[in-house]
């Protein structure tokens, strides 16, 4: 059996082109979404990034306003700016691109961004909101996984969700988002006694853990749903944390590394920032 390949590409466009159309309706109205990315130093990850961020606001009508700061500015000239535009009625959304250069305190700039415009949902009201399931802005790609998921029609309710990565932007919130869904949820973690076991076990298996192929075919429970999420360098290629070729001859669905979750959590992005305007 081979796997049906789920196009994050395809998918992030049809939600853009609805997008654009909800963009128009505000625009009219007076009220375009605008959203505020925030991007210091020259990581090259994050120009990339950040240009990929601009060019998806562009194409539905979302004004998209980067403001690049120097790898040396301060502390209080961040919070300065966040400031700045947490007072500005023109601004819905507020990204800060992380990470951010390391004499910065990322914990104080993220919470001083206001909870109302933080489209990325890092914000600990936001994250509280999350856990408690009471609203609030969802992390990006968790809010892409479980769109891309949904759109393969195979249930979540009572099924084993395997989380591979417990970072805070993806791994925990991804893992309450399918809790939320009713899934039976694990988290995997570097200090867990079988990774490949657990893995097996899943009906749902989430790889958010920066491995390059980390995720191997006998770690793949036949017909489950694979979902990677890892873009590693490797020799100038970018591969997930998933050994596609292998698995994908397993799985019963698969998300490609690229075109598969890094088209979603831009598209999420820009729905949050849409919502942001509409609420305002
Ligand atoms: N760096 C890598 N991923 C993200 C993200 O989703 N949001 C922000 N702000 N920075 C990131």
């Amino acid at each position: 059996m081979t796997a049906k390949i789920i196009d994050g590409k395809a998918i992030a466009q049809e939600i853009r082109a609805d997008l654009a159309k909800q963009v128009a309706k505000l625009t009219a109205q007076g009220r375009t979404p605008g959203l505020h990315v925030v991007l210091v130093g020259d990581n090259p990850a994050s120009k990339v990034y950040v240009r990929s961020k601009q060019r998806a606001c562009e194409e539905v009508g979302i004004a998209s306003t980067v403001h690049r700061l120097a790898e040396e500015t301060t502390q209080a000239e961040l919070l300065d700016l966040i400031e700045r535009l947490n007072a500005d009625d023109r601004v819905h959304g507020i990204l800060v691109q992380l990470p951010l250069p390391g004499h910065l305190n990322e914990e104080e700039v993220i919470n001083a961004i206001s909870p109302a415009k933080d489209v990325d949902g890092f914000h600990p009201i936001n994250v509280g909101k999350l856990q408690t399931g009471t609203g609030g802005f969802v992390p990006c790609t968790p809010a892409g996984i479980l769109e891309l998921v949904k759109r393969t029609e195979v249930p979540i309710a009572g099924q084993n969700v395997v989380v591979i990565g417990r970072s805070n932007i993806v791994g925990k919130p991804v893992a309450t988002l399918f809790l939320q869904e009713n899934a039976t949820v694990t988290i995997c973690h570097s200090r867990t006694k079988d990774v490949a076991a657990e893995a097996r076990r899943a009906d749902i298996l989430i790889a958010a853990v920066g491995r390059p192929k980390l995720v191997k075919k006998d770690w793949v429970k036949p017909g489950a749903v694979v979902i990677d999420v890892g873009i590693n360098r490797v020799d100038g290629t970018i591969v997930g944390d998933v050994d596609f070729d292998e698995v994908k001859e397993v799985a019963g669905a698969i998300t490609p590394v690229p075109g598969g979750v890094g088209p979603m959590t831009i598209a999420m992005l820009l729905k949050a920032t849409v919502e942001a305007a509409a609420k305002a």
